[in-house]
C-alpha cells in the first residue's frame, strides 16, 4: 500500500470517528444541557408557600413567601408568646420571572429573638393574611443535647408521597430543632415541582426552620448551569452567606458546626469553595464537625463519579477532623466510615441517603459498611458533648442503621451498633422491568457476592 493511500485511510478513519462522536453528543445534548420546559402558571393570589429557616445565624429567623406577580408591600406580624405588643416587620419583596411565568417572593428577617421564647407571627400582603403559626428559639440548656432529622433526595411527581412521611416524621420527632436538606427537594425548578414541596411540607416548614443544600435538580441544565433563582428566595440564608457567588453556608448549633457546600458548581468555583471551606474548618471551634453536599465524595454510582468533589474537598475533610458528611444525589443508602490498617472504623463517616421513589443501579464495595435500597430513608442526628448519634430509620420508622461517633478525651471514636440490623439490597422494581435479564442477573450477582464478602468482614 503506497503511503498516499494510507494517508487516506486514516482521515477516513478520523471522519468516521468524529461523526460517530458528533452522532452521540447531538444524542446526548438533550440529557446534558436541555430542561424539560415548564407549564405555564399563574402565581398564587393569597399569601402563601410560607418557609422559615435559620437566619444568617440560628437565633435569627428567615421568613419566605410568595404572593402575586405584582409587588406590593409585605409584612410580617410577629408576637412574643404571653407578650402584649405584636410587631410588624416590612418585607423585602423581589419578583422573579421564570420560564413560564413570574411571582414575587417575599422575606423578612426576624433577628432579636431571645432563646427559650416562643413566637407567634403570620405573614400579610395588601388586606390579606395567612393564619398565625408559631415557632419556638431553642434555650441554651436544650442545645447541650438536642436532635435534628436530616433527608436526602425527595424529588416528589406532583401528588407524591413525601408529604404523607413527612407528617409522620415530625410525628415521631416532635423535639427536632430542625430538618436539613442534602439536595433536590424538588424535582425541577418549575413552578408545579415547588408547589408540591410545599404541600408536602405543609405545616412543617412555617413552624420548624428548614435548612436545605443546593441540588443539580434545584439547577437549570446549559453549557454552564445556574442555580434557578427561586432557591435562594425560598433559602434566603443564602443571600448573605455566599462566596464569590456560590451558594454555601456555615453556622453552629450547640456543639457542632455545620458546613454547607455546593457541590454542582464547575471546577473553578468548586476551588473557590474549598478556600471558603478551608478558612471556615480553621476557625470552628465546636467539638464536632458535619459538612453537608449534594454530591458523595465517594461513589456509590460507580468508580469515576464525583472525582472532582472529592479531589476538592476530601483532603480538608480529613486533616480538620470532619465527623460527620452528610449526602444525597445518588438514591440509595450508604454509610462508610473510614478504616485503619487494622481495618477498624473511625471517622469521618461518609452517609449517603434519599427519601425518594427513585433508585439508580448502585455498585457494591466492601469499603462501604452497609448499604439500602427499595425504601426511602431519614435521619434522626443527636448531637450532645459526648457524642453524634445517627440513626437511620425506613419510611416505616424502622430502625435500619445506628452509629455514634463518641468523644473520647478529645479523641473522636467510631461507634456501630448498626452492623447487626440486616441490610436490605435488592434489584429495584423498574430496574427489573426496564433491563435485560442478563443486566438484572448481574445485578443481582454483584449484591450477592457483596452481601456474602461483607458478612466475612471483620469488624
Ligand atoms: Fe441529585
Amino acid at each position: 500500500m503506497d503511503a498516499k493511500k494510507r494517508r487516506l485511510i486514516k482521515w477516513a478513519i478520523v471522519l468516521v470517528v468524529l461523526i460517530a462522536l458528533g452522532v452521540w453528543v447531538a444524542s446526548r445534548w438533550k440529557v446534558w444541557f436541555g430542561n424539560p420546559p415548564e407549564e405555564p402558571y399563574v402565581a398564587i393570589q393569597t399569601p402563601g408557600r410560607v418557609m422559615l429557616t435559620f437566619g444568617n445565624e440560628p437565633d435569627e429567623r428567615f421568613v419566605s413567601w410568595q404572593y402575586d406577580s405584582v409587588p406590593t408591600q409585605g409584612f410580617v406580624e410577629i408576637v412574643k408568646n404571653g407578650a402584649a405588643d405584636t410587631l410588624r416587620k416590612a418585607a423585602t419583596a423581589e419578583l422573579f420571572k421564570s420560564r413560564a411565568g413570574k411571582s414575587v417572593f417575599y422575606r423578612v428577617l426576624l433577628d432579636s429573638l431571645e432563646r427559650g421564647a416562643s413566637y407567634s407571627y403570620r405573614v400579610m400582603n395588601d388586606s390579606l393574611k395567612t393564619g398565625w403559626y408559631s415557632f419556638g428559639v431553642q434555650a441554651d440548656s436544650l442545645r447541650n443535647d438536642y436532635s435534628f432529622v436530616f433527608f436526602g433526595d425527595i424529588q416528589d411527581e406532583v401528588g407524591g408521597e413525601a408529604g404523607g412521611i413527612f407528617r409522620s416524621v415530625k410525628a415521631k420527632n416532635s423535639d427536632a430543632a430542625f430538618w436539613l436538606f442534602g439536595g433536590d427537594l424538588i424535582e425541577r425548578p418549575m413552578d408545579k415541582f415547588w408547589g408540591e414541596a410545599f404541600s408536602s411540607l405543609d405545616s412543617i416548614s412555617q413552624t420548624l426552620p428548614i435548612m436545605a443544600v443546593t441540588g443539580n435538580h434545584e439547577y437549570l441544565k446549559g453549557v454552564e448551569r445556574q442555580l434557578e433563582g427561586r432557591f435562594p428566595l425560598v433559602f434566603p440564608y443564602f443571600l448573605n452567606s455566599s462566596y464569590e457567588e456560590n451558594a454555601v453556608y456555615s453556622f453552629a448549633y450547640g456543639e457542632a458546626r455545620f458546613f454547607f457546600l455546593d457541590s454542582n458548581r464547575d471546577v473553578w468555583n468548586l476551588v473557590n469553595q474549598r478556600e471558603w471551606l478551608e478558612n471556615e474548618l480553621k476557625a470552628a471551634t465546636e467539638k464536632w464537625k458535619i459538612v453537608v453536599l449534594h454530591h458523595p465524595l465517594y461513589s456509590i454510582k460507580g468508580t469515576m463519579n464525583n472525582l472532582t468533589q472529592r479531589y476538592m474537598f476530601n483532603d480538608l475533610v480529613q486533616e480538620y477532623g470532619v465527623d460527620l458528611v452528610l449526602q444525597g444525589h445518588e438514591h440509595g443508602y450508604a454509610r462508610m466510615s473510614g478504616k485503619n490498617e487494622e481495618a477498624d472504623l473511625k471517622t469521618p463517616v461518609y452517609l449517603i441517603s434519599y427519601c425518594s421513589e427513585k433508585q439508580y443501579r448502585l455498585y457494591f464495595k466492601t469499603e462501604v459498611d452497609k448499604y439500602g435500597t427499595n425504601d426511602r430513608f431519614y435521619q434522626r442526628i443527636s448531637v450532645s458533648d459526648k457524642a453524634v448519634s445517627v440513626k437511620t430509620f425506613t419510611s416505616n420508622h424502622e430502625l435500619y442503621d445506628d452509629f455514634a461517633i463518641e468523644d473520647s478525651c478529645g479523641v473522636h471514636l467510631f461507634k456501630d451498633f448498626g452492623k447487626d440490623i440486616p441490610q436490605k439490597i435488592e434489584v429495584p422494581e423498574w430496574f427489573r422491568k426496564s433491563k435485560k435479564e442478563k443486566r438484572v442477573k448481574e445485578y443481582q450477582k454483584d449484591i450477592d457476592e457483596y452481601l456474602g464478602r461483607n458478612s466475612n468482614f471483620k469488624f
